[in-house]
């Protein structure tokens, strides 16, 4: 039996039959704005508030002060006191850009692992931390490092990236092929706003719905709407296909 890691996120345990694989990587992609960040900061949140598992928060796009304020600005009032009090472990912008290569980042995260355990990692973005190599070979060779680093020590891991949704004419990044699961968030403006959709392209190992969902941002946090007769209300002009 495969074992499942609940991301307590409204919807999407559903789309996903249960969950994400247990020990594995998810790339989360997007445009600026999707709800990448907000996906990963409420997984990591939710893994200590309803699961008891403990996360870790990798963020080389924010400082913690910021992230503590875009975790409580959408509800998640705990987030300060569960990274006070180590449930949640943030490595912030400051912290990984400070070491000027990714083995001594890679080094103080490892110390962390040996002394606590801890069940999930976001990693925001992936796109960021790519920074720290040369070149694409490079890139890759530690891509593939450090996702066996995270499942050796049991990690099941998110990673956000900076990509637009795959469409056939689209050159599709070698790091959808590198993770086990790709999870796309998409946002299509609107006269009124925006209308926001979820699609998981794949998960190994699992059955899942490929269907692309509506999904709304709103205090307390992503909402994915399964019910396909939310989908087919919305105009075609409003459709991501
Ligand atoms: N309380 C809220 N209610 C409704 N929408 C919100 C709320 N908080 C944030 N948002 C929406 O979420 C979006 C930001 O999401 P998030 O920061 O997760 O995006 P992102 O994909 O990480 O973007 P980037 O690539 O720039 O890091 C904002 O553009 C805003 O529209
Ligand atoms: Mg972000």
């Amino acid at each position: 039996m495969v074992e499942l890691t609940k991301t307590g996120i409204d919807g999407l345990d559903e789309i996903l039959n249960g969950g994400i694989v247990r020990n594995s990587t998810t790339l989360v992609s997007g445009n600026p704005g999707a709800g990448k960040t907000i996906l990963g900061l409420q997984y990591i949140y939710n893994g200590v508030e309803l699961y008891d598992e403990k996360g870790i928060f990798l963020s080389f796009e924010e400082n913690a002060d910021d992230l503590q304020e875009a975790a409580e600005s959408i509800g998640l009032e705990n987030w300060g006191q569960h990274v006070e009090d180590g449930t949640i472990k943030v490595y912030d912008k400051q912290e990984l850009l400070r070491e000027n290569d990714f083995s001594s980042s890679l080094e103080l995260l490892l110390g962390d692992l040996d002394n606590e355990s801890y069940e999930q990692l976001v990693l925001d973005s992936l796109t960021m931390f790519q920074l720290f190599f040369d070149n694409e070979r490079e890139q890759r060779t530690y891509l593939l490092k450090f996702t066996d680093i995270l499942s050796e020590n049991n990690l099941t891991t998110l990673m956000t990236n900076e990509q637009g949704t795959v469409f056939p004419e689209t050159e599709v990044g070698l790091e959808n092929f590198l993770t086990d699961g790709n999870i796309f968030l998409l946002q299509t403006p609107t006269e009124s706003g925006v209308n926001r959709y979820l699609w998981v392209a794949k998960m190994r190992k699992k059955n899942i719905d490929t269907d692309i969902f509506p999904m709304e941002i709103r205090q307390g946090g992503i909402t994915v709407h399964k019910n396909a007769s939310a989908f087919s209300m919305m105009s075609e002009e409003d459709s991501p296909l």
